[in-house]
């Protein structure tokens, strides 16, 4: 593949590409991965249904005769643009390279703006997102995941930075951007000059807390005590504590770290981590921070959930070291019934796994929050092919690591104690009507086939029944005690995504998908107050082939109460669907629409902007 087609690749595809697995587990791996995959299917035909995949054991007492979307499911789109059910409309509330404060220019087509102008304005590649409330202000927070470097290096050969304005640029383009917005006669706007509208990037100064905080492998020169830490980036999921911060969540940090000396010798951490001496944006040739041969700790210092208060534009923000540190997704928040905090965390790689945190001290209204995810317990899950499984704490008994290890080294830990690899675990979203939970898988072309990083085999089986797994699934589990705090739950697929128009083996997906509700790749997920599930994905566009039929990545929605998902919105052409939360009064669903195609959102002649679209019902009424 060339230089040139490299940019076009997700974060995710590329670190697949540079990071190639083994090829071969050997005899014994595929024979147990056979035996898995007959004991799962066994365990579907002993509740009783071909469709048991798709959750009869939660369906029974639940199902209702009519559905509860309110509106008539559109078809897949190949259209360069958005598309919506009958009685709803769109916006754009805000794009890359808006200003948020006046004097600053709209960006500029020609070299995509300066390192000054991108400080002032809304970042790239918009991703997830939370509203907040201040007085009658609504203020959103809002992740800029990473950059298309070839729009926004519009002025260099291949989007390639040649300086350390460019690099400066490419970094004010990360981070998460906070901005106060209203609607008026004319829509939904961003309020400029606003007190609360802030820029946090690559550069804005935080505090490391928690376990891992003070650690020798967190220590540099700028930083001797492992106290503070420079900027967040790759940001893809969040979450919102009961608090009222917003939670952001580093996931492929690993990417932007280089060498000087390519020959560089690495820890063999580093490995498990996707941590090499060639990177994606070259920072290092300008920044020494990146440069792993004049740095060797900072990567240490990234890869964790980061909480901002984002209704105080003066708050530092706090990275979380006691939730570990992977490619974080998304911090999906719920309070147990004895007021504890839940996080529940994927880690989005090929075979990585599923988190849980719970807090050690209980939340209480008006009360001290700032422990509550600095001190608690981290658990991963482990899934049995019999439809139970069980969160397994990571202590220094269970793992032989010390406590501040195991939040630098989570997978290591996860490995140690046998933790299920997945398909790629995505957003997890908790429904707010009843104790379960559920988390997208999205994919994962290596199950049964490679290892992940850290060795551990990939079997078929379990929530991960498809070898090569090209279309994802959706799990969801239940605490068998009804409580988020308990360690044991029971499972099944809330779906199965597919392609019932080419396939008609376990590629067409369960019984809840069909040629009118077909997708591939579910990613981002929240649950809106009716107890509906919106869905989002980040799939193979290409509509042809396995996929043919599919169309641009979308937005569904699925009613867990009866196993139906329809479909709500198509996006433009090659963009992800990402991001998603609703206005104070429900009126108005904030969708991120993440690199668009060239032409969208501004019209032919444009670049192509990475935006927030503002969704209504045309008669104004509650559509979340
Ligand atoms: Fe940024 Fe796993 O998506
Ligand atoms: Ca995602
Ligand atoms: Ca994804």
């Amino acid at each position: 593949m060339r230089e040139h087609d490299i940019d076009e690749l997700s974060f995710d595809d590329y670190d697949e590409l540079r990071d190639p697995r083994p090829e071969d587990n050997g005899l014994d791996a595929v024979v147990d991965a056979a035996m898995s995959r007959r004991g799962f299917l066994g365990g579907v035909v002993a509740f009783g249904s071909g469709a048991a995949v798709m959750g009869t054991t939660f369906l029974a007492s639940e199902a209702q005769a009519a559905n509860r979307f309110g509106f008539t499911p559109i078809p897949t789109s190949t259209a360069n643009t958005i598309t919506l059910p009958e009685g709803y409309e769109w916006d754009v509330l805000v794009k890359w390279g808006q200003p948020l404060w006046s004097g600053t220019p709209d960006v500029d087509q020609a070299t995509g703006g300066t390192a000054e102008t991108q400080a002032r304005a809304f970042g790239d590649n918009t991703d997830g997102m939370a509203i907040f409330a201040k007085g009658d202000k609504q203020i959103l927070a809002v992740n800029n995941e990473y950059i298309q470097n070839k729009v926004l290096l519009n002025n260099r050969e291949d989007g390639k930075a040649i300086n350390a304005d460019d690099v400066q640029k490419m970094k004010n383009a990360h981070g998460i951007s906070i901005i106060e917005i209203e609607e008026g006669a004319t829509g939904w706007d961003v309020v400029l000059d606003s007190e609360f509208n802030r820029r946090i990037t690559i550069d804005t100064q935080m505090e490391l807390t928690g376990p891992a905080a003070g650690h020798d492998l967190l220590k540099i020169d700028a930083d001797p005590m492992a106290k503070t830490v420079l900027g967040t980036w790759n940001n893809c999921g969040n979450g919102e504590t009961p608090w009222g911060t917003y939670l952001t969540c580093e996931e492929n940090f690993n990417g932007y770290f280089g060498s000087a000396d390519a020959e560089q010798e690495l820890p063999a951490e580093f490995k498990r981590y996707g941590i090499k001496t060639k990177s994606r944006y070259g920072f290092e040739k300008f920044d020494d921070r990146f440069d792993l041969s004049k740095n060797i700790n900072e990567p240490n210092r990234h890869g964790y959930i980061v909480e901002i208060d984002a209704t105080d534009p003066t708050s530092t923000p706090k990275k979380r070291t006691a939730l570990g540190r992977f490619k974080h997704e998304n911090a999906e928040t719920v309070l147990a019934a004895d007021g504890r905090v839940v996080v529940y965390m994927g880690d989005d790689e090929r075979g990585e796994f599923l988190y849980k945190f719970v807090s050690k001290d209980a939340y209480v209204e008006g009360g001290s929050t700032e422990g509550l995810l600095s001190d608690g317990q981290l658990y991963v899950a482990k899934f049995n092919d019999d439809l139970s499984g069980e969160w397994i704490a990571l202590t220094p008994e269970a793992t032989g690591m010390t406590a501040e290890e195991i939040c630098i080294q989570t997978r290591v830990a996860g490995s140690k104690v046998g933790a299920t690899t997945m398909d790629r675990p995505e957003w997890v979203a908790v429904n707010p009507l009843k104790v379960e939970a559920y988390c997208a898988l999205t994919n994962n072309k290596n199950r049964g086939l490679k290892t992940n990083a850290g060795g551990d085999e990939t079997p078929v089986g379990g929530p991960n029944p498809r070898e090569a797994n090209k279309f994802g699934q959706i799990v969801r589990w239940r605490p068998t005690n009804g409580n988020h705090t308990d360690t044991d739950f029971t499972w099944d697929l809330y779906v199965m995504a597919g392609n019932p128009t080419v396939f008609d083996d376990d590629r067409a997906g369960s019984a809840n998908v069909n040629a009118g509700n077909m997708f591939n790749s579910p990613d981002g997920m929240q649950f809106d107050s009716k107890g509906l599930l919106w869905i989002q994905t980040d799939g193979d566009y290409k509509n042809e082939g396995d996929f043919a039929g599919q169309g641009n990545n979308q937005m569904l929605i699925g009613d867990p109460a009866t196993g139906e998902i329809v479909r709500f919105m198509t996006g433009p052409n090659r963009c992800e669907v990402t991001g998603l939360c609703w206005s104070l009064d429900r009126r108005t669903a904030f969708v991120g629409i993440q690199h668009p195609a060239a032409d969208f959102p501004d019209g032919p002649g444009t670049l192509p902007r990475s935006c927030v679209v503002a969704v209504k019902r045309t008669d104004g009424g509650i559509i979340g």
